[in-house]
């Protein structure tokens, strides 16, 4: 075959494809089966690999295949992308009408009312109608490149359609990405079978996908997105946001069908409760309506707030309540022996996903409640994450419901229970209670504190379970030959464990404190101890007046640290960890040396490679000082997703704001 034939059949099979792509994921209506799709592929799969100088970025097998990123580069928006105002009742859409109104000092205006998808925004960036990359919103200013996992979505083209000959030289185009209800039911359920912790709702694990480092797993998501707005563009003359979904539809982009144009405020009104009511029938979640002025000069003269545009409004449906069996409450222990209370409930499906566990956060909660194990109860999931229980339908008692009793004992080691006079919470005062001291150990051993590796969970049960250890300083005087018995451990990786173990004696003195567990006292508070105290012994000796004295400790953390130290199970503890080797003395504070010598950094948002554990010990490994609130004295304002009130501060008084790229650049 000549190479121009190749071409011609080349380019033949891609319009194909690009066809089917179409018809399968934007019009929901196949036209070939999996099969004969999966063999153009091959055909054209094979033909590029014959004629490799003939593949083009556009291809559509340049989609999926793609190797591993090795993170996300920042990309700079070019009009920033803000955030949306919400209103929760149909006055609120009324005020927002009058508001709009006055602000054009009109009577009539024109609303186009379109679904509330509850994903990420993205934004894609389109030269000559050709895919150059993807961003996530990121801060509204700048965002991660997601262009790998983003190409694996099918839905979004990889070149634009050309309209009436033309084409915008430059363009951003703005939309939602999501995973539909099944989508997301089954990457939860493979979570499950990979023992991982399955995502809270379809937005986490949009956000999540679009994350992943390899874009092999994130074509495996079945994600898809819907575009509703554009950006900056270059050759773009439109006069109404109706004419842009219509612009955005032609040129192949995955346009939501049911928007609608209102002519009055009663017809949104009408149209959010229409899907208000059927919302449940479409195969993805909403939680939702937005309604947009629909004049492009009507939405500039309005503008925008700092955080929000002026013309837009979001009417949130109210949280989805469902009836459900509560079958029983079960008690569980957290790390500080607190006992909470937990209802089983029959699995019912709520705002996308399904729920048969729910916190009861503490006692009072259930009796105020009067809630019975036995009851029909309502739930609702609070922000569409956490399912809460609402009520009793006390109406459908048959009198065989039980009161639920505080457990006297613990429910997981017998001791009595105790409720201390300032507190809600009742718990298990028992230090060698496993349960409590199973969640001690994984934190003293966890990545911010001792950073033991191979100590998960399971070697962490088996080893309390078989008192081998009756405290986390017992984790030292562990032998080869006892941690060479345990279930599923092979000779090389209990090896490698107790080498990691005796590593960990060198470990800096916050994360010793940290990894301590002491009731409020974080990583942030554990360094502010160490540098100030410089040792173990001093911060023992201290008081619960001069701890308070410190900046950014407060009485409930000064009088927690006070309370541990007097504990002679704490003290046998400690002195056992000193024995061991473990550095109870920090190096006294030295000139801060390396690129963050002597500024002070605030983080605000959640980066995508480090936690904020992890992102405040290298700041002070390189010479930084983290601190947690911004003034005039903080040097760099470290920006991630979902950005705090730190991010407005610090833009007010013209602190220098970095990324998480930046961020990682000054380290090295
Ligand atoms: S327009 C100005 N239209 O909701 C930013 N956004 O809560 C709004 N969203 O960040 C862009 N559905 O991610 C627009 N039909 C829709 C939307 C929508 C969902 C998201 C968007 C935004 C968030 C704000």
């Amino acid at each position: 075959m000549s190479k121009a034939e190749a071409k011609k059949i080349i380019e033949k099979l891609r319009d194909e494809i690009r066809h089917h792509d179409r018809l399968y994921y934007i019009d929901n209506k196949p036209k070939i089966s999996d099969h004969e799709y999966d063999r153009l592929m091959r055909q054209l799969i094979d033909l590029e690999k014959d004629h490799p100088d003939l593949v083009t970025p556009d291809s559509p097998t340049q989609r999926v295949g793609g190797e591993p990123v090795e993170g996300f580069p920042a990309v700079r928006h070019i009009v920033q992308m803000l955030s949306m105002d919400n209103t929760y009742s149909h006055d609120e859409l009324k005020k927002f009408d009058k508001r709009v109104k006055k602000g054009l000092e009109t009577e009539k205006v024109e609303y186009i009312v379109e679904p509330k998808y509850d994903g990420a925004s993205i934004s894609l960036l389109y030269e000559d109608g050709l895919f150059i990359k993807g961003a996530t919103r990121g801060n509204g200013v700048q965002g991660d490149d997601a262009s790998a996992n983003l190409k694996t979505i099918r839905s979004i083209p990889l070149k634009m359609e050309i309209i009436k000959g033309k084409i915008p030289k430059r363009i951003e185009v703005r939309g939602e990405v999501y995973i539909d209800i099944k989508g997301f039911n089954q990457v939860n359920k493979e979570k499950e079978k990979a023992d991982e912790e399955p995502f809270a709702n379809p937005r986490n694990a949009a956000a999540g996908s679009l994350k992943l480092l390899d874009p092999k797993i994130a074509a495996m998501r079945h994600l898809n997105v819907f575009i509703y707005a554009i950006g900056a563009c270059e050759g773009c003359d439109f006069k109404t946001h109706e004419e842009v979904l219509e612009f955005l539809k032609e040129a192949g982009f995955n346009v939501n069908p049911d928007h609608k144009k209102c002519a009055t405020i009663d017809e949104v009104i009408q149209y959010c409760d229409q899907w208000e009511k059927k919302k449940d029938k479409l195969p993805y979640h909403i939680d939702g309506m937005v309604a947009k002025v629909n004049s492009l000069r009507a939405q500039r003269s309005l503008g925008a707030t700092s955080k929000a545009p002026r013309w837009m409004i979001a009417y949130k449906f109210p949280a989805e309540q469902k009836e459900t069996l509560l079958r029983d409450i079960i008690v569980q222990v957290g790390r500080t022996g607190t006992l909470t209370p937990v209802a089983i409930m029959d699995p019912v499906s709520v705002s996308g996903s399904t729920v048969s566990r729910a916190t009861l956060h503490n006692f009072d909660e259930i009796e105020r409640k009067d809630i019975r194990i036995g009851d029909h109860v309502i739930i609702e999931k609070s922000g569409e994450i956490i399912p809460q229980v609402i009520e009793a339908i006390t109406s459908k008692r048959t009198g065989k419901e039980k009161r639920f009793k505080i457990p006297t004992h613990c429910p997981d080691c017998g001791s009595k229970v105790i409720r201390l006079p300032d507190e809600v919470a009742f718990r298990c005062d028992d230090v060698s209670c496993p349960t409590q001291l199973k969640q001690r150990v994984l934190h003293f051993v966890s990545r911010n504190a001792m950073d033991i590796e191979g100590m998960g969970d399971a070697v962490v049960d088996q080893l309390v379970d078989k008192r081998l250890i009756k405290d986390y300083g017992d984790i030292y005087s562990l032998k080869a030959s006892q941690v060479v018995k345990l279930e599923r451990l092979a000779e090389k990786s209990a090896r490698n464990l107790i080498d990691g173990i005796e590593e960990s004696k060198e470990r800096e003195l916050s994360r010793l404190i940290f990894g301590l567990g002491i009731r409020h006292v974080g990583i942030h508070a554990a360094r502010i101890l160490a540098d100030k105290f410089g040792s173990i012994e001093t911060i023992g000796t201290q008081k619960r007046g001069d701890l308070e004295d410190l900046h950014e400790i407060g009485p409930v953390m000064a009088s927690s640290i006070e309370k541990f130290f007097s504990s002679q199970h704490n003290r046998t503890v400690l002195t056992k960890l000193k024995d061991a080797g473990c550095k109870m003395k920090g190096m006294a504070k030295k000139k801060a040396k390396g690129p963050l010598a002597g500024k002070t950094v605030v983080l605000t948002g959640s980066l995508t490679s480090l936690s904020r554990g992890e992102t405040e010990r290298l700041i002070a490994e390189h010479g930084g000082v983290p601190s947690s609130s911004v003034s005039k004295k903080t040097d760099f304002v470290v920006v991630g997703d979902s950005p705090g009130s730190k991010f407005d501060k610090a833009k007010k008084l013209g602190i220098k704001i970095i990324n998480e790229e930046e961020f990682k650049k000054l380290l090295r």
